[in-house]
């Protein structure tokens, strides 16, 4: 057997002495800056949720929540900064200037006037009062529904209309008084309100915990629950779809954190509609959350924006239906939320904190895609900018397809073709604009589920190129 080395012994023992000396110190160490970072720790989310301010059903003023929650607030705030990404961000510039076939498309409607681009919360009020849509045509109160901070007003409103007074009958006072807001002038139901969306809106002032106030989708999910449409990654649904069913779908009784960081956002994001004489503001899900679900339900109950100003079409105005897309995608399905990517977390000192900064994911890609998706910010931007341009340039083929058909029973017209030779090519017009402006209208062009609104715009195009051929084919006949 060789000889091992000699060890040098005395020298050796030494350093071990030395170095378990030093490790003991670090440990000691190690353990006294873990302990006092959870003190501190501790102290810090201890001191963020006591009460400095009171809130109350009525504080709608966010600055008072704001001393409670400065870090949620500070971020809320950043919500009026503008900067833009390559299909979004928060320039509010004119719509129908970037792509003016949409002056056309919109022909006849208070669109075709006014239409931009979509920014930040801090705006959502004076945008409103400042768009010619407002300013030039006649607007319900309904449009405060998802504008303004308007859940006091309506309880308030309720309370006179004849629902019981007392926190207990909250949500009679809220369903009641939100009706008797809808009906009102603009101009009337303007004045209940001063604030656009605050901490009220989505949380429950005595808990924190995510609440949805919004009527308008307490009935549309409601109902959506009622409908035979898939409800991906929406697991209370599926649980009331297979219980008694004796009371309606309410997501604040049963709807998970999960699920809520979602719902508060399509308490607005959604295709809507004012119905009937009182223009209640409902959300057309009654058969399910797809384009054509939604058109179906449009078609029964015989529900069209306005007469086309060129085809004489019945046409629909489709209005951000970000919930809906969402709901057909892989990120839906895989149970990520809204809040996920619009809202992710950040840390302060030792806090995590939900950015309140409502804004594009592009532009903070690092924090709101990484924390399941390792690569980087730039190649992420790129996935995103790829489905985006290759959706941008389909919805192009599907605007000038529906053109040339509105163009087209347009001649057919003024050569006389009889109104009932031209209702099948108007038909597929009313088809054909309603795909294109769901995408058009829905504000991630493409992202929230690629293959979904590829799928639509692919409609687009069929229906229009059929209307076309109806058109050419009715036209020939009367000549
Ligand atoms: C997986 C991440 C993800 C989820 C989940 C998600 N979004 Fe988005 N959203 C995006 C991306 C990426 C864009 C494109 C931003 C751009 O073009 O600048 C976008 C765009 C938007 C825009 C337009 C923003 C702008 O700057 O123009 C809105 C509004 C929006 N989403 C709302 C929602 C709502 C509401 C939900 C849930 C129903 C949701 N998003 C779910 C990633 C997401
Ligand atoms: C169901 C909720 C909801 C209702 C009701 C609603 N809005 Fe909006 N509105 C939104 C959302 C969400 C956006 C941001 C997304 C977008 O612009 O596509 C928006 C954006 C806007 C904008 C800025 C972009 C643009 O289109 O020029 C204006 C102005 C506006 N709405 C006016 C109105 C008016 C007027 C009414 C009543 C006729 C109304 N809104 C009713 C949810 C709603
Ligand atoms: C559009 C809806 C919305 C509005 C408006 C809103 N929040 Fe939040 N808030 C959320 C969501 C979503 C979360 C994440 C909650 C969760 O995951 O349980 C959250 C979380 C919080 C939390 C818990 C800690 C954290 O950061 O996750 C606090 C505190 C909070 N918000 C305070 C505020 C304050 C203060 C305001 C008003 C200045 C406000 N929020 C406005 C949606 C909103
Ligand atoms: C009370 C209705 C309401 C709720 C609730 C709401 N939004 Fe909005 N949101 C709007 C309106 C209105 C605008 C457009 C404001 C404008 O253009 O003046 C908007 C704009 C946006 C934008 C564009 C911001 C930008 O910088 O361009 C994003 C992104 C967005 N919302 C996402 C969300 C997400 C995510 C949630 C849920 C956490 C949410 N919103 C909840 C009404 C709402
Ligand atoms: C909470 C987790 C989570 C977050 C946050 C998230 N994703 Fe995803 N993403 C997923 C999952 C899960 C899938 C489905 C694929 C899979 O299962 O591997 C997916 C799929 C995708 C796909 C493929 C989509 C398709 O239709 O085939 C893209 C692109 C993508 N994500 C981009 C993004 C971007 C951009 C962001 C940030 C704005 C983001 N994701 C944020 C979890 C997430």
């Amino acid at each position: 057997m060789p000889d091992a080395p000699a060890a040098p012994a005395a020298p050796s023992r030494k350093l071990l002495f030395a170095f378990v000396v030093a490790a003991l110190a670090a440990v000691a160490f190690a353990v006294m800056w873990l302990f006092g970072n959870i003190s501190e720790r501790k102290a810090e989310a201890k001191a963020s949720f006591v009460r400095l301010a009171e809130m109350t059903e009525e504080t709608v003023d966010p600055s008072v929540w704001g001393r409670n929650f400065p870090r949620q607030y500070d971020s809320y705030r950043r919500t009026v900064d503008v900067e833009r990404t390559k299909h979004g961000g928060s320039e509010a510039f004119q719509k129908l200037d970037d792509d003016p076939r949409w002056k056309e498309l919109f022909k006849g409607y208070a669109f075709g006037v006014d239409y931009r681009e979509e920014r930040g919360h801090a705006y959502m009020l004076s945008d409103q009062d400042m768009t010619e849509r407002v300013k030039n045509f006649k607007q319900p109160g309904s449009c405060l529904h998802c504008h303004a901070s308007v859940v006091p007003a309506y309880r308030k409103k309720g309370v006179e209309a004849g629902a019981p007074a007392g926190p207990e009958h909250a949500r009679e006072q809220l369903m009641k008084g939100f009706e008797v807001v809808c009906a009102m002038p603009y101009g009337e139901a303007r004045k209940l309100v001063d604030h656009p969306i605050t901490c009220l809106d989505c949380h429950d002032p005595a808990t924190m915990a995510l609440r949805v106030t919004r009527p308008g989708f307490l009935d549309g999910i409601a109902a959506f629950a009622a409908s035979d449409d898939a409800a991906h990654h929406m697991p209370s649904v599926e649980r009331w779809r297979k219980g008694s069913r004796a009371q309606p779908y309410d997501p604040n009784e049963s709807a998970s954190r999960q699920e809520m960081r979602s719902f508060v956002c399509g308490q607005c994001h959604v295709e809507y509609y004012f119905a009937g004489e009182k223009k209640r503001v409902t959300y057309p899900w009654h058969k399910g959350l797809k384009a054509e679900q939604i058109e179906a339900y449009y078609d029964e109950v015989g529900w069209k924006d306005w007469k086309h100003g060129i085809s004489g079409a019945a046409t629909l105005k489709a209005q951000h239906p970000e919930f809906e897309t969402w709901s057909q995608g892989i990120h839906a399905r895989s149970g990520v939320s809204c809040a996920d990517c619009h809202m992710p977390y950040k840390r302060e000192g030792a806090m995590k904190v939900s950015d309140h900064h409502v804004r594009s994911p592009l532009l903070n890609a690092a924090r709101a895609c990484q924390v399941c998706h390792h690569e980087t910010d730039e190649e992420m931007k790129t996935r995103v900018e790829t489905i985006q341009d290759r959706t941008r340039a389909l919805m192009t083929r599907a605007e000038d397809a529906t053109l040339d058909l509105v163009h087209e029973i347009e001649a057919a017209a003024k050569d006389g073709t009889s109104e009932a030779d031209l209702a099948k090519p108007r038909a597929m017009h009313r088809k054909a604009q309603w795909r294109l402006d769901f995408v058009a209208a829905e504000n991630s062009m493409g992202f929230h589920a690629p293959q979904e609104t590829a799928r639509i715009l692919g409609e687009a195009i069929d229906y229009a190129r059929q209307g076309h051929a109806d058109a050419i084919r009715a036209r020939a006949a009367k000549r």
